[in-house]
């Protein structure tokens, strides 16, 4: 059997239960990773555990306690921890901005920035207390880059996980802690009928589409895939980058 180019690693991904998480766990332990699922769906994440023979946690990203218990659960079950893929993300429904509520506001930034400063305030910290060359990979969105309209606030956040995970970058570099982000496009995952704001019926899904040049959506497997090489040690000099899997749409 060839070796797994993760062989070695342990990783943690956020929001692993569900749509492209999934498919990065899938793709991660394929290649030889062991793997911490973090997701609030309890039921969900114990059921894509087993199936993938890994770890789960019952994990809410936007509370410190939780990424600390992560953390310990990545050491105690597997001795180390080198990967994190910050992937759980949430939105509201794409409506007019007037009428977004605080607590809209709150659940984007709260799920998509503030589990980013959390993970990196715990976990870097045991990579420089253990001399190790961690890993974080941000899932942003091309609406971080490309914003539609109706999801400002959505949008926001993203391009708020962009910048910090270029910032984190710059800072730590000298300690060989990488950050990088990686955008897709649109995909069909529970989300993206917020996205439209209507049902994902293939109908709804057209117009998205119709800007995307290669002319679909984005797959698990494509964001797994760029996760993987993010992950992997043929990505050692990269950091601070952004990559947009999105068939061009962001051209
Ligand atoms: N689907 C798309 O079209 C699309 C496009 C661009 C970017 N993204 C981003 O990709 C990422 C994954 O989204 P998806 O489409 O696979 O969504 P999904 O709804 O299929 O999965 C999200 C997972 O995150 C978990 N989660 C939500 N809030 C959490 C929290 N507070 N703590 C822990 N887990 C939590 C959910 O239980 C679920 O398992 C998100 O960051 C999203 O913003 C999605």
């Amino acid at each position: 059997m060839s070796a797994g180019r993760l062989d070695g690693k342990v990783a943690i991904v956020t929001g692993g239960a569900s749509g492209f998480g999934k498919g990065i766990v899938e793709k991660f332990v394929k290649e030889g990773s062991k793997v911490i699922i973090a997701d609030l769906s309890v039921d969900i994440g114990n059921a894509v555990a087993a199936e993938y023979k890994c770890a789960f946690a019952k994990t809410d990203v936007t509370q410190r306690a939780d990424w600390e218990r992560v953390l310990a659960t990545a050491v105690e079950t597997y001795g180390q921890l080198d990967i994190v893929v910050n992937n759980a993300g949430a939105t509201y429904s794409n409506k007019p901005t007037e009428q977004v509520t605080d607590a809209d506001f709150d659940l984007v930034m709260n799920v998509n920035v503030k589990s980013i400063y959390l993970s990196s305030s715990v976990i870097v910290e045991y990579f420089l207390r253990e001399k190790r060359p961690g890993c974080f990979i941000q899932i942003a969105s091309t609406a971080g880059i490309r914003p539609r309209p109706g999801l400002t606030w959505y949008n926001t956040s993203k391009g708020a996980a962009i910048t910090a995970t270029k910032s984190l970058a710059v800072e730590y570099g000298p300690k060989q802690i990488r950050f990088n982000a990686v955008s897709p496009v649109v995909g069909s995952t529970a989300m993206t009928h917020l996205f439209l704001g209507k049902p994902d019926t293939p109908e709804n899904r057209a117009a998205f589409v119709s800007t995307i040049p290669m002319g679909r959506p984005s797959m698990p497997s494509d964001i797994a895939n760029t996760c993987c090489f993010l992950a992997s040690d043929e990505a050692e000099f990269l950091t601070g980058t952004n990559i947009e899997v999105d068939g061009g749409r962001c051209v």
